[in-house]
């Protein structure tokens, strides 16, 4: 008596029983309900419409010829409103043109008038396991995305997962945040990320490069101008604070910002206002402020070149990008992601990566961090004609920088002329304490001193 599909569907999937002839619609919610199903019937697409709008169904069983709305319409509607729900299509024997307009227009299956009970639940059984793969695969998929990856940032290492953690917590507010980092470490990836999990993410994302913005022009670039405010200001000009308004406001290398715009931007921060150069009165802005810099902008403070109050009107929360040799676990979490998108982008089929290349990618100690092995990634994949990268495809520079293990130098020429050894080894004991942030353990490690 009990079905086999019984067994094997979740006890009260919710079903949508959508006919406008009665007899029809009651002996289907009939067998349905006894099958165990949670069962709502409708008497036309209206009706259906209304009753999905109300709550999720798993599946939707509609009549193809109905007044009013028919079926092919009726499934177009549902989509719209839950997406993703499997929509079987019952219609009359001999009309196979709309069943397969009905499949290509997306319709999960179709039933031929007139049917049995069992063709029925295997029908209905099909749909409902389908669902829940994709459900399944959906949910598998956020779960992968919450452990590796925060939109397009990836990273598996300790360092990278308090970033993300960061991010999150951060989004939900408004608070400014300085994101700290050498080069190429993600900072404005991060910025971005921020800004997309915010309540601003369908405002604009509006950057302004601190340092590429020649001197004279920051300030009207910055809060903008009015026409004839200064020789050359022909017509009036909003600045990048106004176009933020109601998003973010993304200020790259703030440590190149003079120190009397510096004061301007703590006002405009402080009072929500800005005022355009010549504009006699002050507009209000709705504006969230991320910084980044990748210079030390507490020795900049011990220099007085940046203001101390606006530092810590910006540190409000710091996110501090750790360069890319201190987490060599994401090394290869990042040449799988640049892998693909290089494939992609560059239009070949998949590549794979040889073990060999991930171990000479991991002795290099990428100066530019993630941007120098993205690049990287990217001439492998453009250069190669195989779908696998080897040793043969890794640029012959990457991976004699390593600390320890070979000099690294083999085949590097030194203009001997002048050179005396002395200054030679304080020059590179220099730069190793710079490279490791004045720390001897790592700078001594860089020289090959210890392992
Ligand atoms: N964790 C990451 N996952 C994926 N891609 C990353 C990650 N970090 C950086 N990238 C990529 O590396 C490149 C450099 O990142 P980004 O421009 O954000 O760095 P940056 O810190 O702002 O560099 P700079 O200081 O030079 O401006 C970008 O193409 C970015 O997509
Ligand atoms: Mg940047």
């Amino acid at each position: 008596m009990s079905s086999v599909a019984h067994d094997r569907v979740p006890a009260r999937a919710r079903l949508l029983v959508v006919d406008d002839e009665e007899p029809q619609r009651v002996m289907l919610a009939n067998i349905l309900g006894r099958a165990g199903f949670a069962v709502v019937t409708a008497a036309d697409g209206r009706e259906a419409l209304a009753r999905l709008a109300e709550g999720r169904f798993d599946a939707l069983l509609t009549d193809q010829r109905m007044p009013g709305m028919d079926g092919l319409e009726l499934l177009e509607g549902a989509r719209r409103i839950q997406r993703g729900l499997p929509t079987v299509l019952m219609t009359a024997y001999g009309t196979v043109s709309t069943a397969v307009e009905a499949m290509k227009r997306g319709a999960a299956d179709y039933l031929t008038k007139p049917f049995e009970r069992d063709e029925l639940m295997v029908v209905i059984e099909k749909v409902l396991r389908q669902r829940r793969l994709e459900d399944e695969v959906v949910s598998l998929r956020g779960a992968l995305r919450e452990r590796y990856r925060l939109d397009n940032l990836v990273g598996a290492s300790p360092g990278m997962q308090e970033v993300f953690a960061l991010i999150e917590r951060v989004s939900a507010t408004d608070v400014p945040v300085l994101i700290s980092g050498e080069s190429g470490t993600g900072k404005e990836l991060v910025a971005r990320a921020i800004h997309q999990n915010s309540h601003r993410a369908a405002g604009p994302f509006v950057a302004l490069n601190c340092a590429a913005v020649p001197e004279s022009l920051l300030e009207s670039e910055f809060f903008g101008h009015e026409r004839g405010a200064f020789t050359g200001a022909v017509r009036t000009h909003s600045g990048r604070f106004e176009q933020a308004d109601g998003g973010t406001l993304f200020l790259d290398e703030i440590g190149a910002m003079r120190v009397d715009l510096q004061a301007k931007l703590l006002r405009a921060l402080q009072e929500g206002e800005i005022q355009r150069l010549g504009a006699t009165a002050p507009r209000k802005v709705d504006v969230r402020i991320l910084a980044a810099t990748c210079e030390d902008l507490e020795q900049s403070i011990r220099k007085r070149t940046f203001r101390e109050d606006l530092y810590y009107r910006l540190n409000v929360v710091p996110i501090e990008l750790p360069p890319l040799r201190e987490r060599p676990e994401d090394l290869s979490l990042l040449v799988d992601h640049f892998v693909t998108r290089a494939a992609s982008k560059f239009g070949r089929g998949a590549i794979s990566v040889a073990p060999e290349v991930l171990d000479r990618l991991q002795r290099h100690v990428w100066p530019g961090n993630v941007r120098e092995l993205e690049n990287c990634i990217e001439r492998m994949v453009v250069l190669t004609r195989e779908r696998r990268l080897t040793l043969r495809d890794v640029p012959p520079a990457v991976g004699r920088s390593a600390a320890g293990g070979a000099s690294g130098l083999d085949g590097f020429e030194l203009p001997l002329d002048g050179v005396r050894l002395p200054d030679l080894e304080r020059h590179l004991i220099q730069q190793a304490l710079g490279r490791a942030r004045g720390s001897l353990g790592p700078a001594a490690r860089l020289l090959g001193l210890s392992d």
